[in-house]
């Protein structure tokens, strides 16, 4: 793993973000373990990649095995939290990776091992990361020892895959969802690690990492980790983010959204032509056009647009999601692009788009494009019905 991502590896409930719901919720649990003295045995963990699994999984066995617990805050000074610090450095809390222990010999040695009585600790724990990839033999193995487990285990399953594990274990544990992390938290603590660094990040500059992350704070952390590598200065531009990210530069961006307004096709192909020759990310490309749109759309909706302007922003809104997927699937997403872009400028009186270009356009104050957005007002049933077609067939021909 990068080096910032271990490096702020959270180490109590309290530094997870964007995760409150299930965090509130085993704080809880170990509040009442202590209380009644008693606790379920099993969970499991779910989410996609660098969500905060793992970082839980091993604040909870320490959580559980702290002396003065089970507690939510951990004292991090007796001999079981000492030992919790190094991976591996603790005789009571066991991590397997199922990916690389799946054989029916492992499921018997786990067996065995479960019986086994904590060192020096409470509980003995194993963390059994990415779960679903054991085998069918490891999974009856599982569930056995789920069905009866000693009374000093407990087993903290992680998955990204939660549609691979067995219904059947499913059923004896506590699932705790690990949800994808919204962009704007992702932003802070790209800010918050930075500043501790002492790196500046603009602020352009985090934003786009946490957009391109998809709700991963691994991945933001790996890519600041390689932008940071990468600079020669302590000083992080926009533009150097988008170099290493393979993203689009923001002149071009600009320059394609132009010719997206003037129906100009012609340049609209030569500009996707040399993002070609850039070897671009295509899939970053259409998010960030994506969110121009869904900004103009929100822009709109703020200035009270009338409901015709508004849907028109949604519908052209609506293209560009509905083909994310086939550009993400597809072999040749230059040519899913080409089309849908082709389609959208040849849409009719696109003239509004010239406010994409512009952060601080206002309908209200801009001459210029007011009396065109009037003219798409008064206009816009005719167009309406053209876009409807228009929408018809590109469901028909790309999909
Ligand atoms: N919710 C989170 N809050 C803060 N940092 C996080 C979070 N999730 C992941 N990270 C960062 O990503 C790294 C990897 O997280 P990890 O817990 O291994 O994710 P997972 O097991 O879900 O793939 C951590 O060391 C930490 O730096
Ligand atoms: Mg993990
Ligand atoms: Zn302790």
């Amino acid at each position: 793993m990068s080096t910032l991502a271990l490096k702020y590896r959270p180490l109590m409930l309290n530094d997870l973000v964007g995760q409150e719901v299930s965090v509130q919720a085993l704080a809880n649990i170990l509040k009442r373990a202590k209380d009644k003295g008693s606790i379920h045995q099993a969970y499991l963990f779910a989410g996609l990649r660098g969500t905060g699994k793992t970082s839980t999984a091993r604040i909870m066995a320490k959580a559980l095995n702290c002396d003065i617990g089970p507690t939510p805050n951990p004292c991090g000074e007796c001999p079981s939290c000492l030992a919790s610090l190094s991976p591996d450095g603790h005789l009571d809390i066991v991590e397997i990776d199922a990916a690389s222990r799946s054989s029916v010999e492992d499921a018997r040695n786990l067996r065995e091992q479960v019986q086994t009585l904590p060192a020096f600790s409470r509980y003995r724990i194993y963390i059994i990361d990415e779960v679903h990839m054991l085998s069918k033999q490891a999974f009856d193995a599982l569930l056995k020892m789920l069905e009866e487990p000693p009374s000093h285990t407990i087993f903290i399953l992680a998955t990204t895959e939660i549609d691979r594990v067995p219904d059947t274990i499913k059923s004896r544990v506590q699932i705790f969802p690990f949800r994808l992390i919204p962009v704007p938290l992702i932003d802070e603590r790209l800010q918050l690690i930075s500043t501790k660094e002492l790196f500046r990040l603009t602020h352009d500059s985090s934003r786009l990492i946490a957009e391109t992350s998809d709700g991963s704070m691994r991945d933001a952390l790996t890519t600041l980790d390689r932008i940071i590598a990468s600079s020669n200065t302590t000083e992080i531009s926009e533009e150097s983010v988008r170099l290493q990210l393979g993203v689009v530069p923001k002149a071009t961006m600009l320059e394609i959204s132009e010719s997206l307004i003037r129906s100009d096709t012609k340049h609209l192909i030569i500009l996707i032509d040399a993002l070609s020759q850039l070897g671009i990310d295509w899939i970053v490309f259409w998010k960030e056009l994506v969110v121009n749109f869904q900004n103009r759309l929100y822009s709109e909706i703020k200035s009270d647009a009338t409901p015709q302007v508004i849907l028109k922003w949604a519908r052209i809104l609506q293209i560009l999601v509905s083909r994310e997927r086939d550009i993400k699937e597809s072999s040749l997403p230059k040519v899913i692009i080409e089309i849908t872009l082709i389609t959208i400028s040849k849409l009719p009186n696109l003239a509004p788009l010239e406010a994409l270009l512009s952060p601080s356009f206002n309908p209200q104050t801009s001459p210029d494009v007011r009396d065109k957005t009037k003219v798409s007002h008064t206009t816009m049933p005719d167009h309406d019905k053209g876009l409807d077609q228009l929408l018809k067939m590109t469901d028909g021909t790309i999909k």
